[in-house]
């Protein structure tokens, strides 16, 4: 068990790695494989695919195959944002899919516990999802199973939305939650999340920064995006020693 001290003011912030996830939706589908392939390049830790049914919300996107047809491009690791309505039986087509990680919604099934134990069973690492208007209680028994809790800035369904500010105290909430358990947990956020918001979701105490539309809106390039953020979270999130986070 890994113990993590933390910044004392406010905003928990962390001492976690931070990390930047992009999320592929507004990647060009026509050309997903050399996509894929500029965002490995452009230095990002993960891939995120985000799936969505058309029912947990009201949009369609991913299936297995698309990202299975992505994996040989590129070595860096993949995670799926699994927002669907029971997820179970679509778990093991994400994993052979290529998933390192599969993020399950609380609110996606009844038996959350069980859920999270059938992504592990896979071989897979599993991480909880929570939307805007569940509380940390929701997933403060199942922290165990977990490798990273998803605190969604936004409502989940669609990219380039505002992102929500006042998740910044559920974020330290979820962080103190890993913390006073000694779980060895990531936390990440997702939504509305670039150049003028990351700061204040890393101060709050998250780790793993995803984000969309910011990445693909920067006339810089996708290597300048991803710097960028890295840079601010990292500040954000380690203030220099004695001034507050
Ligand atoms: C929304 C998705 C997000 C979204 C992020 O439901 O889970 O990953 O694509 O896109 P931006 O960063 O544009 O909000």
């Amino acid at each position: 068990m890994k113990v993590v001290v933390l910044n004392a003011a406010a905003g928990a912030g962390t001492d976690r790695p931070i990390e930047i996830v992009p999320s592929v939706l507004p990647a060009d589908f026509a050309r997903l494989g050399e996509e894929v392939t500029a965002l490995e390049k452009a230095g990002v830790d993960r891939i995120q695919w985000d799936v969505m049914d058309g029912r947990f919300v009201p949009n369609l996107t991913f299936g297995p195959d698309v990202i299975a047809a992505c994996r040989p491009h590129v070595t860096v690791p993949f995670e799926a944002h699994l927002m669907v309505d029971e997820p179970d039986a679509l778990l093991p087509r994400y994993v052979e899919a290529g998933c390192k990680l599969l993020i399950v919604h609380a609110e996606s099934t009844r038996h959350l516990h069980r859920t999270l134990g059938h992504v592990r069973e896979l071989g897979a690492s599993a991480a909880v999802a929570l939307n805007p208007a569940t509380p940390p209680s929701a997933v403060a028994h199942v922290l165990d199973l977990c490798t990273m809790v998803l605190v969604m800035t936004v409502n989940p369904g669609f990219g380039g939305q505002d992102y929500i500010a006042t998740m910044e105290p559920k974020i330290t909430a979820i962080r103190r939650l890993v913390l006073d358990g000694g779980f060895d947990c990531d936390v990440e956020v997702d939504g509305g999340i670039g150049p003028t918001t990351v700061s204040g979701a890393a101060t709050a105490g998250a780790n793993v920064l995803v984000a969309g539309s910011s990445l693909y809106r920067d006339t810089a390039g996708l290597e300048h995006a991803v710097s960028d953020l890295r840079s601010k979270a990292t500040s954000a999130a380690r203030p220099p020693q004695g001034e507050p986070a």
